[in-house]
Order: structure tokens, then C-alpha cells, then sequence
């Protein structure tokens, strides 16, 4: 469906849970963040629901984001249920990997098309001081079993903190050299616990990008990657992977913004930042049907702003585990 603005909005991010079993330390304090009650959450049916009117409306491509999405209980039924519906043509997860080995083989059965890791580290012992917990191997074993069950393009979020990952930069760019992971960098965004110091601890893409040419020299350009995502990429020369870069601040990208965003309590988000939100888990649970809620979801694309206006602070009750990215 197209917005005021002219985009087209053809994709949604699901948040199923608030909860995680990291805590990183840009994104949580280390007692984890006051969770939703279990009545609040949606349930799998009602997501489903949601999923099924919001086809109707023209979003062809869903991700399933958390907290860690793969902490919900019977998670792969909604999976199911999605991939079942023959208007989705992209069916992807954000996950931050801990759980994601064992469960790869029946998440790709339900039809899950790809997979985008949160990995700010590759050296195990810095992995465990910004996640607060570590398993870094169990992290790596889910990025090898994505990579063998071809659930292509493999992605890996890395959000680029000055004095926690800054010396790995190439570490990363490296590894897209080897294999073929699409390694992108975000910028750090002052949500939630990295509020106070994100000022201080942000990284732009400008400097990233620096420090890479000076260490491989100049990176080809304009290269495509299958996704529905803001990151711009590009390439060390040879690579089987590509190195990307989420310039949520230094360049935003509101122009082509593509998505709407459902929370784990059931808000229809239609941006990432700022407070607005609708209420869609009151219509849910008072029993309305396909076409009343396609209704509801069209008229909160309407309220999609033209952009953003994170300059001017971050005023928002919620954190990014809330939202879901
Ligand atoms: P694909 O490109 O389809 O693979 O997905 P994606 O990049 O949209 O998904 P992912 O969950 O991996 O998002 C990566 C990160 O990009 C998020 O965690 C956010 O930090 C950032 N991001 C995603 N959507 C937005 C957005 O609408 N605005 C801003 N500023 N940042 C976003
Ligand atoms: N700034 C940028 N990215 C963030 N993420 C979480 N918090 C922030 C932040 N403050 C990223 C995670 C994950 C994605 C869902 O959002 O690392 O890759
Ligand atoms: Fe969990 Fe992602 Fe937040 Fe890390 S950034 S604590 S993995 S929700």
C-alpha cells in the first residue's frame, strides 16, 4: 500500500517477545528490562491474524524480530502459519543466534527464507563484556548451520561502538572475505541503555568506512543484496560476502522507508522512532474480522511520518528490545 508520502509499504517487522537471554549493554541494564505481563503479549493466533489482514494491504514481506524472537514458546507454529499464507514472499528472522543451531533445520521446514545475526564480536571473551552472558560459540555454531542450510543472504549485524568493537572492524571485513556473510555496520542509536553515552561511544559509517579503505584499499561499490533493509553495500575486491552499513543517524533513510512495525504487546508502530503508536490488540481481542483489521493497518499507514526527528532527542518510553529493531 503506498503512504502519504509515496512509499510503498510492503514489509512488516513483528516483535514476539520483549524478553532476551543477552544483555547487551547498549540495549539493556544488567537486571534486564521491567518485562510485559504474559497477558499484554500477543499470542501466536492473534499474530497470525494480524499477519493475514496486513496481506490484504500489501505487505508481501515479514520479519520476526524480539527481545530474541527464538525464546517464545512454539515459536515455529507462527512460522508455519505465515509461510502457509501464499502473499508472503519473505519470510526472516533477526535473532542474536544463541538459540539458533539447534532449532535451524525445523525453522527452515516452516518456512523460514533467511536469517540476520546480531554479532558485535567475533573474539568470545569481548562477545561475553557486551552481551553480559557470552556463548559465542553456540553463536558461531547457528552462522555455520544458516550457511549450510543455504538460508542465503546470511547477514550479521554488527552496531558499531567506539572503545567496545572498534578494533575488529576489520576482524569483520575479513571474515566477508572468506565466507559468504553480508556483514553490516549500524550506527550506534541513543535508545534505551545507551542513551547517556551514545553521544560520546558513536562510530559514523564515514569513519568505518575509513578505516577499512586505509587497511584493504578502495571497496567496490553499488552492490546488491537481496533484502528489504536501509543497509547500503559494498565489497573488498574478491570477497564471497559483501560489508554494509545501516547510517541510521549520520544519513537516514526515511525517503524509502518500506515498513511498519507490530510490538510484542500488540501496538502498530509506524515508525521506529517517537512515541506514536495504535492500539491494535483492543480490536484484536474484541473479536474483529480480516476486514475490519486490514481497515485499522491501512489507516496507521497513514500516519507513517515523511521522517524522523531523532535529532531533536530521544523521547521514546520504550527500548529497542520492546520494539524489536
Ligand atoms: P533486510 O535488509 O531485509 O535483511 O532487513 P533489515 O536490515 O531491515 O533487518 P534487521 O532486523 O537486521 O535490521 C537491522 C538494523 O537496522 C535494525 O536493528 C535497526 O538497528 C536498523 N533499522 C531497521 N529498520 C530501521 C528503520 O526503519 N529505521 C532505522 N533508523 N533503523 C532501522
Ligand atoms: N543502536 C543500533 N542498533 C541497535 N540494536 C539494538 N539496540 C541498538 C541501538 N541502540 C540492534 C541489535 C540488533 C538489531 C535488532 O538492533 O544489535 O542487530
Ligand atoms: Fe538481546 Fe538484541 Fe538487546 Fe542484545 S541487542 S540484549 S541480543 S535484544
Amino acid at each position: 500500500m503506498i503512504d502519504n508520502f509515496k512509499r510503498n509499504i510492503n514489509y512488516l517487522r513483528i516483535s514476539v517477545t520483549d524478553r532476551c537471554n543477552l544483555r547487551c549493554v547498549y540495549c539493556m541494564p544488567p537486571e534486564g528490562v521491567k518485562q510485559t505481563p504474559h497477558w499484554e503479549i500477543l499470542s501466536l493466533e492473534e499474530i497470525s491474524r494480524v499477519v493475514d489482514a496486513a496481506s490484504n494491504v500489501g505487505i508481501r514481506k515479514i520479519r520476526i524480530t524480539g527481545g530474541e524472537p527464538l525464546v517464545r514458546k512454539n515459536i515455529l507454529e507462527l512460522f508455519q502459519a505465515i509461510s502457509a499464507n501464499p502473499a508472503i514472499d519473505d519470510l526472516s528472522v533477526t535473532t542474536n543466534g544463541v538459540l539458533f543451531a539447534d532449532m535451524a533445520e525445523d525453522l527452515k521446514k516452516a518456512g523460514l527464507n533467511r536469517v540476520n545475526f546480531s554479532l558485535d564480536s567475533l573474539a568470545s571473551e569481548n562477545f561475553r563484556d557486551i552481551t553480559r552472558v557470552g556463548k559465542f560459540d553456540d553463536v558461531w555454531r547457528g552462522i555455520q548451520k544458516a550457511l549450510e542450510l543455504e538460508l542465503h543472504p546470511v547477514k550479521l549485524n554488527v552496531v558499531a561502538v567506539r572503545g567496545v568493537n572498534d578494533r575488529e572492524f576489520g576482524d569483520f571485513a575479513r571474515l566477508s572475505r572468506e565466507l559468504p556473510l553480508h556483514i553490516r555496520f549500524i550506527e550506534l542509536m541513543p535508545i534505551g541503555e545507551c542513551n547517556p553515552w551514545a553521544v560520546g561511544n558513536f562510530i559514523s559509517a564515514e569513519e568505518i568506512m575509513q578505516h577499512l579503505q586505509q587497511e584493504f584499499g578502495p571497496l567496490e561499490t553499488q552492490i546488491k543484496v537481496t533484502g528489504s533493509g536501509p543497509a547500503k553495500y559494498y565489497r573488498l575486491p574478491g570477497a564471497r560476502g559483501t560489508i554494509g552499513f545501516i547510517t541510521a543517524i549520520s544519513e537516514h533513510f526515511c525517503s524509502t522507508c518500506n515498513r511498519l512495525r507490530l510490538t510484542a504487546n500488540g501496538q502498530l508502530r509506524p515508525c521506529l522512532y517517537g512515541n506514536q503508536e495504535f492500539d491494535l490488540k483492543t480490536l484484536l481481542r474484541s473479536g474483529a474480522g480480516r476486514q475490519e483489521l486490514a481497515e485499522f493497518i491501512a489507516k496507521t499507514i497513514q500516519h507513517k511520518p515523511g521522517q524522523h526527528h531523532m535529532e531533536d532527542g530521544w523521547t521514546d518510553r520504550r527500548v529497542m528490545s520492546q520494539i524489536g529493531g
